[in-house]
């Protein structure tokens, strides 16, 4: 397995390309599964969660051809299999996403449920019932959802809970369906607004992008198209927080301040000064101040920035209370946190973060995507060295992130270690 060696302590300066946005390239990919015509993708991020997308497609029978400078172009002209088996769907919880879409174009589908999750239980009860209103008859079997429906039928999904799984399975299913479909409480990260613009270029016809209300008016057919991802907002904010928390400047490009919602608001709180450029935003910090933050759907704080801002406030002056609302157990990272002398005390889904003046080195563990982040975070404004293993998390979902970060002037080495 690898695993990182982090020397803390050195200012990270310079300019970094934010590459596509990983949630919504994975989505985008699905896409593919409307049309028999081929759709071509740009600025699509190199990570093994597009690997694993990328597999899943391939064993439906998509064709799949890469070209240089991060594109790819899929076609779903001759599907040989209408199933996503547990193997492919484990890896990644996002295969889900293959249902709707299937489900609308092919009539069939069954795909394994996704299973358990280190940051939560998270179900997949939203997407099925919706698409039981849209006529679906499903079946659980064996850990596998078994659906079928002749054609899907629009309509009018009152969503309990705001889910951006769920807001794009619908979707992407009810750009086929018969009739109208109504999708109340939908869910508004950009990546949604970003699905829906393609799917709008494939000829879906789709009202209410950006907002809270879709309305989608099925059609027979979409067509092809090629689109380029928006950037990864998730991982400009990281870098933005790089600078802060190593007390550098750092230009992220390619982002704008809105894609980051309420987050935004609670960097410039915490004392990082951002200067906003016609396509990218510079970062430095001046004295870090303590922010109470409470994650949200969007635009409220992103859950998937709470534990790099949480290593932000490790050093901050005060103390901040963090409020995790949309997953169970995505607090993983403080315990490791705790190990380079982070303070911080957690009762329920609130972390109490006493600043602290400095952070030590030691030797971590990541535990998930984003927690895998805010460790290397920690590290890098650490005093000393960190050795911080399980880093296969953070290569799903950070393009080339050692060598961005050395461009920067980290000391970050990636060694294999002996098991
Ligand atoms: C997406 O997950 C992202 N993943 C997550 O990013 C992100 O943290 C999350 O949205 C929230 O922003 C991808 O886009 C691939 P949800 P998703 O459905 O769609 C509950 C990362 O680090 N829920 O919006 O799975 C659910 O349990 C990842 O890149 C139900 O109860 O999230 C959660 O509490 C991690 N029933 C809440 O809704 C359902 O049927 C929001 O989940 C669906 C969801």
């Amino acid at each position: 397995m690898h695993a990182f060696i982090i020397h803390g302590g050195k200012p990270l300066n310079g300019t970094v390309k934010i590459s596509g946005a990983k949630n919504s390239a994975l989505k985008l990919m699905c896409a593919a599964i409307l049309t028999e015509d081929p759709l071509e993708l740009h600025n699509l991020p190199e990570l093994d969660d597009i690997t694993s997308m990328a597999r899943l497609l391939a064993h439906l029978g998509l064709k799949l051809s890469s070209h240089e400078n991060n594109e790819l172009t899929l076609q779903a002209d001759n599907i040989t299999h209408l199933d996503a088996p547990y193997e492919l769907v484990k890896r990644m919880r996002a295969s889900i996403i293959v249902l709707g879409p299937m489900l609308a174009r092919f009539g069939k589908a069954k795909v394994s449920l996704p299973g358990g999750c280190a940051i939560g239980a998270r179900p997949v009860d939203m997407h099925l019932k919706a698409l039981e209103q849209m006529g679906a008859k499903i079946d659980i079997e064996e850990g596998y959802v078994l659906a079928e429906c002749p054609r899907l039928q629009g309509a009018e999904i009152n969503f309990d809970k705001v889910s951006v799984g769920a807001t794009e399975n619908i979707l992407m299913a009810a750009t086929l369906a018969n009739g109208v479909t109504i999708i109340n409480n939908a869910a508004r990260e950009p990546e949604i607004g970003d699905l829906a613009n393609c799917l709008v270029k494939m000829g879906a016809k789709i009202d209410g992008i950006g907002t809270s209300t879709l309305r989608v008016e099925g059609v027979d057919k979409l067509h092809g198209c090629t689109h380029e991802v928006i950037a990864d907002r998730i991982e400009a904010g990281s870098f933005i927080i790089a600078a802060a928390i190593t007390g550098g400047e750092i230009e992220v490009q390619g982002v704008t301040p809105e894609i980051f919602g309420s987050c935004y608001d609670s960097m410039l709180e915490a004392g990082i000064e951002i200067i906003v450029g016609s396509n990218s935003l510079k970062a430095k910090s001046s004295k870090l101040k303590a922010v109470d933050i409470t994650t949200k759907p969007f635009p409220g704080f992103a859950t998937d920035m709470q534990a790099q801002f949480m290593s932000l406030m490790c050093l901050a002056d005060g103390n901040s209370h963090i409020k995790e609302t949309i997953f169970e157990n995505r607090f993983m990272h403080v315990p490791e946190l705790m190990r380079m002398g982070a303070n911080i005390s957690i009762t329920g889904n609130e972390a109490v973060v006493h600043g602290v003046a400095k952070l030590k080195g030691a030797e971590v563990m990541a535990t998930d995507l984003r927690a895998s982040f805010s460790l290397v975070l920690a590290a890098l404004a650490a005093e000393g060295q960190t050795k911080m293993s399980r880093i296969y998390h953070i290569d799903r979902g950070y393009e080339k992130v050692e060598q961005k970060l050395r461009a920067l002037g980290a000391d970050i080495e990636r060694i294999i270690e002996e098991k």
